[in-house]
């Protein structure tokens, strides 16, 4: 079914693909010839996800995953192991939010936003790791953010998790790369998804107004959508990529040139 076919037998896990840019992740990388494993923690989305794709003719299985539990990623590498064949390609891209000034941040809300962004993705990785080196290569992909280089008011746990990932990144591509394996990150602006409409909320903010004002800093003047996420992800994974290794795209219409 794929439209390039760009990533024609690969074997793809994409974390928290149950909503949003993992969602749209999982769809695309389906429709360009994945067989993917939708590694989501909730079970309805994750389940609805892989619907999406086998009903557009895509092959996914669903692996209930939580990446902070390192039995449930085993398990969601085994399961893909056995209905694909060795993992071609990870996406880490489950996270948590949290946001705030320091001094309202817990230290279990820091616990729990460096447990899923950070530690989380490492552990992703360390999974996939003896499947990937058996078949001596493969890609691995983190969604970063623009929040991993810019500071932005009361969003200090967010974007201190955010910066280690583009640390991680780099770091895992330099340790990596012996074994074939390139590591890149995405980086989104505002996109508009769950998430962001959670954050808004929470803020007491209405909602279409406030789209309308994050779209203003953007300088398309519009929020992102997850599917222009994807492309991105889509390209890093793909072997269109194949000298790419320790680097990042910035897609965020051009909100942070500045
Ligand atoms: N939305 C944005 O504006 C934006 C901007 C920059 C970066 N990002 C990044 O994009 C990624 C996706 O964000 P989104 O906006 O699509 O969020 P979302 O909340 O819509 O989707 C996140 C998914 O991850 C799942 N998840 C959460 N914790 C999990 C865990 N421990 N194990 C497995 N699954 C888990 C959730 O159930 C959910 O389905 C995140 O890494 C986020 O930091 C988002």
């Amino acid at each position: 079914m794929g439209l390039n076919n760009a990533l024609d037998g690969k074997n793809a896990i994409v974390t928290g693909s149950g909503n949003g840019i993992g969602r749209a992740i999982a769809i695309r990388f389906a429709a360009e010839g994945a067989k993917v494993t939708v590694a989501e923690i909730e079970e309805d989305s994750g389940q609805e996800t892989v619907e999406m794709i086998t009903q557009a003719g895509g092959a996914a299985i669903f692996s209930k995953t939580d990446t902070t539990d390192s039995g449930s990623i085993k398990a969601a590498v085994g399961a893909t192991i056995a209905a694909h064949g060795e993992v071609d390609r990870l996406v880490n891209n489950a996270a948590a939010f949290v946001f705030g000034k320091i001094e309202d941040v817990t230290e279990a809300d820091w616990a729990r936003v460096f447990g899923v962004n950070v530690i989380g993705y490492a552990n992703c990785v360390r999974e996939v790791l003896p499947s990937m080196r058996r078949q001596s290569g493969g890609a691995i992909v983190n969604i970063a953010s623009v929040s991993s280089y810019i500071a932005q008011p009361e969003f200090i746990p967010y974007n201190a998790s955010k910066g280690a990932v583009a640390q991680l990144t780099r770091c895992l591509a330099m340790d990596l790369s012996v074994d074939n394996i390139r590591v890149n990150a995405v980086c989104p602006g505002s996109i508009r998804t769950r998430a962001t409409d959670r954050h808004i909320a929470s803020l007491g903010l209405d909602p279409e107004e406030s789209y309308l004002e994050f779209g203003q800093d953007s300088l398309m003047k519009r929020m992102g959508k997850p599917e222009e996420i994807a492309s991105g992800a889509l390209f890093l994974a793909s072997d269109d990529a194949s000298f790419m290794t320790g680097a990042h795209i910035v897609i965020d219409g051009g909100a942070t040139i500045d």
